[in-house]
């Protein structure tokens, strides 16, 4: 094979590698639940204090497992995108961490539930 077109379809390997990967990612990381409805569903609806309080059933929990985790996929609406992800990863991880019967997830989790604090960094006015 001359040079050339070795080059050539190493190039077109990598490309299309890149492709397949950036795709991937794009499935992955497209969230399912836009952060309006996260917080209807888990906020405002209480679901989310009560699985911070201990009262909520297995299927609640998971429930709200699987909605948190949608949330640090969403972009902020507004405000510092690191901070965002920090404080919206922190809730899906305390979360995830009460479903499995961590200790001390629940405090865990109503503290990186702090609604004030979210809103004022990045709820739009
Ligand atoms: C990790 C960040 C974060 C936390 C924690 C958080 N929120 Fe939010 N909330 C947001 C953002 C961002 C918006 C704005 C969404 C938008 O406008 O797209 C929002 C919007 C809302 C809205 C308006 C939704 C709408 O349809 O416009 C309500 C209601 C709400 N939050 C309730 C709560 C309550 C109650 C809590 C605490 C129990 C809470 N949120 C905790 C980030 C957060």
């Amino acid at each position: 094979m001359k040079r050339w077109q070795l080059m050539m379809g190493v190039t077109a390997a990598i490309a299309m590698g890149s492709m397949a990967a950036l795709h991937a990612e794009d499935d992955d990381a497209k969230a399912k639940h836009s952060v309006k409805e996260i917080m209807a569903k888990c906020m405002k609806s209480g679901l989310c204090k009560k699985v911070a309080d201990g009262k909520a059933s297995a299927e609640e929990t998971a429930n709200l497992v699987a909605m948190l985790s949608e949330l640090p996929k969403n972009e902020a609406p507004k405000g510092d995108a690191d901070s965002w992800k920090k404080k919206t990863a922190a809730v899906a991880a305390a979360a995830k961490a009460v479903a499995e019967g961590k200790d001390g997830a629940a405090a865990a989790l109503a503290k990186a539930a702090n609604c004030a604090a979210c809103h004022k960094e990045h709820k739009p006015k």
